[in-house]
């Protein structure tokens, strides 16, 4: 499995006895990048509020194993065992770049990958970057939509950031960070789960 994985522990949460499994994908084609750090700085909000386990998965190392295929079953079982994480997590966290005004072509080549109805009711918090305000729609107009074809629960407040309120691949603009903080907030009364504790992690 290409992704890092990381296990946060955060506050607990009072409705379950297992963390949230929460799974980032992140549409950059490069690292280090703009867009896994807004991810990652989602993550950290997330847990401040919530018991999570989380786990990044970056199109940079996942890209070149899905790029020669064009059906799931030619995929590397490292690329499936993704596949799966995306399906089967409790919450997904997704950022892509904004590339020629739409998100990565490989971020689009990897949902296309996954089944149909995986992510029926599915929370989904939605992120992207570009180089100015300018696209800052494409949250909106088109990762929501796309989200929205797998009925997806795609979650009140998207992030979008632009360049400048990054340093050093880092989060560094205050008011990003209270966007991030605020998406966060909005969407946190919508995370009900009915967990399966003694479901069996699958990464
Ligand atoms: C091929 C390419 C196309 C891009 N097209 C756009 C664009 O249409 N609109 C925009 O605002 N930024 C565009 N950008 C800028 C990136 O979206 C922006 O720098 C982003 O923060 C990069 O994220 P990363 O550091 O995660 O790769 C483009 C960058 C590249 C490399």
């Amino acid at each position: 499995m290409s992704g890092r994985h990381i296990t946060v522990v955060g506050m607990p949460s009072l409705a379950t006895d297992r963390p949230l499994r929460v799974v980032a994908v992140s549409g950059s084609l490069q690292s280090p990048s703009r867009t896994t750090a807004l991810l990652v700085a989602l993550l950290d909000a997330l847990s401040q509020e919530r018991e999570i386990e989380q786990h990044l998965i970056e199109l940079a190392d996942l890209g070149p194993l899905l790029a020669g295929a064009i059906r799931r079953d030619q995929l590397p079982p490292s690329a499936e065992n993704e596949l799966r994480a995306i399906e089967e997590a409790d919450l997904l966290v997704v950022a892509s770049p904004v590339y020629r005004a739409s998100f990565t072509g490989l971020f689009k080549h990897l949902f296309d990958f996954v089944g149909q109805y995986a992510l029926v009711d599915k929370p989904v918090l939605l992120a992207a970057t570009g180089g100015s305000d300018r696209h800052a729609l494409i949250v909106e107009h088109q990762i929501r939509p796309l989200f929205g074809f797998f009925q997806a629960l795609t979650l009140p407040i998207g992030v979008y950031a632009k360049d400048s309120e990054f340093t050093d691949y880092q989060v560094s603009d205050p008011g990003l960070r209270d966007r991030i903080d605020k998406a966060v907030h909005r969407a946190l009364p919508l995370l009900h789960f009915e967990l399966t504790p003694s479901r069996p992690s699958p990464w």
